[in-house]
């Protein structure tokens, strides 16, 4: 089942994810989050660190498990998804650093650094909470459109359209890295509950294919149409196009 929540604008959609998110580890405070890193999310771990620092949050129990990493880069490059969350989310809260895992780009044999995160997700027990970002093009995580829905951890050959999408964080386009561990389908869908976030008029789009369209692995994001307990949060601009039909 599919619920969707209209924000008013960036900062509201923040605020309410970060309110699923809050729920959760209150109800659950040992539980394993799907973390997801991009634009999106930002305001939200903000919200989260506000909360923390308020003293309503705790993160002591919390494991966290994140979606991607580019591959090749190291844990000190700022562009890095490990460096991200850091940065974000991780060096602002009581979480034990020891149960926060990134898939580790500087692994170079993608078939080791994949075995060994989904090894680890499997350990963790899985996500109770998997937060999401949308790509432009449908992907979750970097489950980029393709003839079939991948299933466990894998490297990814990242489109043009990402890579353009990501250039923005990098000094020039030939920096974006091309390729990226990512978390597979079934592991994403694996988990118990899923947030996803989006914002803005250049998602409106994609939120309607993705929700009311087809399901097909050309548009990744569309499998959740089969998942039980999925909550997506958007501003008004993102939901443009189905703010009739939700
Ligand atoms: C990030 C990730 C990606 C992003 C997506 C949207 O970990 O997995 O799927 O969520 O590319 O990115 P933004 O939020 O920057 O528009």
């Amino acid at each position: 089942m599919i619920k969707f929540v209209c924000a008013k604008d960036y900062d509201e959609m923040s605020r309410k994810a970060a309110n699923v998110i809050s729920a959760q580890m209150i109800m659950k405070p040992n539980s394993v989050l799907g973390l997801a890193t991009g634009s999106t999310p930002i305001g939200t771990y903000k919200c989260l660190v506000e909360r923390y620092e308020q003293g309503d949050l705790d993160f002591s129990q919390i494991t966290s498990v994140n979606l991607d990493e580019y591959r090749g880069l190291t844990h000190d490059n700022d562009q890095s998804y490990y460096y991200f969350m850091n940065d974000n989310l991780f060096s602002h809260v009581n979480i034990d650093k020891n149960n926060t895992y990134v898939p580790d780009g500087t692994i170079a044999d993608a078939d080791e650094a994949c075995k060994q995160y989904d090894a680890i997700v499997a350990a963790s027990g899985g996500a109770d909470l998997q937060l999401l970002g949308l790509g432009h093009n449908g992907h979750i995580g970097f489950n980029e459109p393709a003839e079939v829905f991948p299933k466990g951890t894998h490297c990814v050959d990242l489109t043009e359209s990402t890579i353009k999408a990501n250039a923005r964080f990098f000094a020039s386009i030939e920096e974006v890295p091309t390729q990226a561990y990512t978390m597979g389908i079934q592991t994403i869908m694996s988990a118990k509950k899923i947030l996803l976030v989006a914002s803005g008029a250049d998602k409106a789009d994609i939120i309607e294919k993705a929700f009311f369209g087809d399901v097909t692995p050309w548009v990744p994001a569309s499998i959740l149409q089969l998942h039980q307990d999925v909550t997506v949060v958007g501003d008004e601009a993102a939901f443009a196009k189905i703010i009739d039909k939700i």
